[in-house]
């Protein structure tokens, strides 16, 4: 069983929570036009700092992230703690910040809020022909929709490709079925795989992706 920790928060914008910031971060904070673009940032790495110095055994304030991208070397990667085994990813939509947490293998999760994009030209960006017909038979399409981008978006958040690799060529399960990938080809392809479905609440989907072969033991808490 591989432990995963999933932490669940609401954006707030605290002086306390800004003060935990490094420079390069108080920076991205400061061009944020948008309060809640603000608090979701800032939320999002507080809340990645407290349980990581928690879970490290480090001081908060003393807790630096790298997020070096392998492809092109800009700063735009998927965020780590140097010299740790622990490993993270943090996700924010709407009202919604969560963070998933485990030891000795890579993790990636998605909260995306549910909302009225056109569904049918997405698709297509998104989703197998096989994805397209099973959602063109589904009675919600737009949870259905929110639900397999969440499964695509936290496998390659796990592997710290993001949306540089193309969703499509990941196969997942159907999503009123157990999460699951059924099939991935191309260069950001990795194996093995668990995928698992969050519980977000009303309004959003979220998944958690790690990859391990062994079997997933996840508790989703709240961080207050
Ligand atoms: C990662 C990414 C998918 C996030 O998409 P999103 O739906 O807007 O946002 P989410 O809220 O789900 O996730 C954002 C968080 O993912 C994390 N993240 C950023 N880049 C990441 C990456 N490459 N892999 C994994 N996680 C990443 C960060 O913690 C970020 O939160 P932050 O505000 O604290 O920095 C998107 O930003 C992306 O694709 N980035 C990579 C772009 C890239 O690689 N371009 C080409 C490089 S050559």
């Amino acid at each position: 069983m591989l432990e995963c920790a999933v932490r669940w928060a609401v954006p707030v914008d605290e002086p306390q929570m800004r003060a935990l910031l490094d420079g390069r971060e108080r920076d991205r904070y400061d061009r944020f036009l948008r309060p809640e673009d603000k608090a979701r940032f800032v939320t999002g790495r507080f809340l990645a700092r407290t349980v990581l110095a928690e879970a490290a055994g480090l001081a908060p304030e003393s807790i630096r992230f790298t997020t070096d991208c392998p492809h092109c070397g800009g700063t735009h990667g998927k965020p780590r703690l140097p010299g740790s085994d622990l490993d993270f990813s943090l996700s924010h939509s709407g009202d919604r910040v969560v963070l998933v947490l485990a030891e000795g293998a890579e993790v990636g999760v998605d909260v995306e809020r549910e909302s009225d994009r056109d569904i049918d030209s997405l698709a297509k960006m998104v989703l197998t022909a096989a994805e397209r017909e099973a959602l063109a038979a589904m009675d919600d399409r737009r949870r259905g929709f929110h639900a397999y981008w969440s499964r695509k978006e936290a496998l390659l958040k796990a592997t710290g490709h993001g949306l540089a690799a193309p969703m499509t060529s990941i196969h997942v399960s159907a999503p009123d079925d157990p999460a699951a990938v059924l099939a991935w080809d191309g260069e950001a392809a990795v194996s093995p795989v668990r995928l698992a479905d969050l519980t977000p609440g009303p309004g959003y989907a979220a998944s958690a992706a790690v990859l391990t072969d062994r079997p997933l033991k996840i508790t989703e808490t709240f961080f207050e």
